[in-house]
């Protein structure tokens, strides 16, 4: 059901800010849920940055 999150294509925003607020709240509309209440900020930042790397990679 989830696409994927390194091609480039965010569907709720592209913004590092909005890509933090996807993981931390979730998208209740299509079924993905919060992780905020078991991820800190710090962490949340990790997987932000993992994802912009793996797009970067394979956008060369
Ligand atoms: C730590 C784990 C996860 C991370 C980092 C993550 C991250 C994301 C992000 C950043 C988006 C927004 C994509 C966009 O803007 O286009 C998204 C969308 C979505 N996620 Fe997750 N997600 C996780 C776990 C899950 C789980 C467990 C589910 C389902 C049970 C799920 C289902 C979805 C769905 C259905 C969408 C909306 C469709 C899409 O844009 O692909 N996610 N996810």
């Amino acid at each position: 059901m989830a696409s994927s999150l390194i091609d480039g294509r965010w569907d709720y925003g592209a913004s590092d800010a909005a890509i933090f607020a996807s993981i931390a709240v979730g998208i209740p509309e299509d079924g993905m849920p919060g992780f905020g209440a078991v991820m800190d900020a710090d962490q949340i930042d990790v997987l932000v940055r993992l994802m912009r790397e793996a797009e970067h990679a394979q956008s060369h």
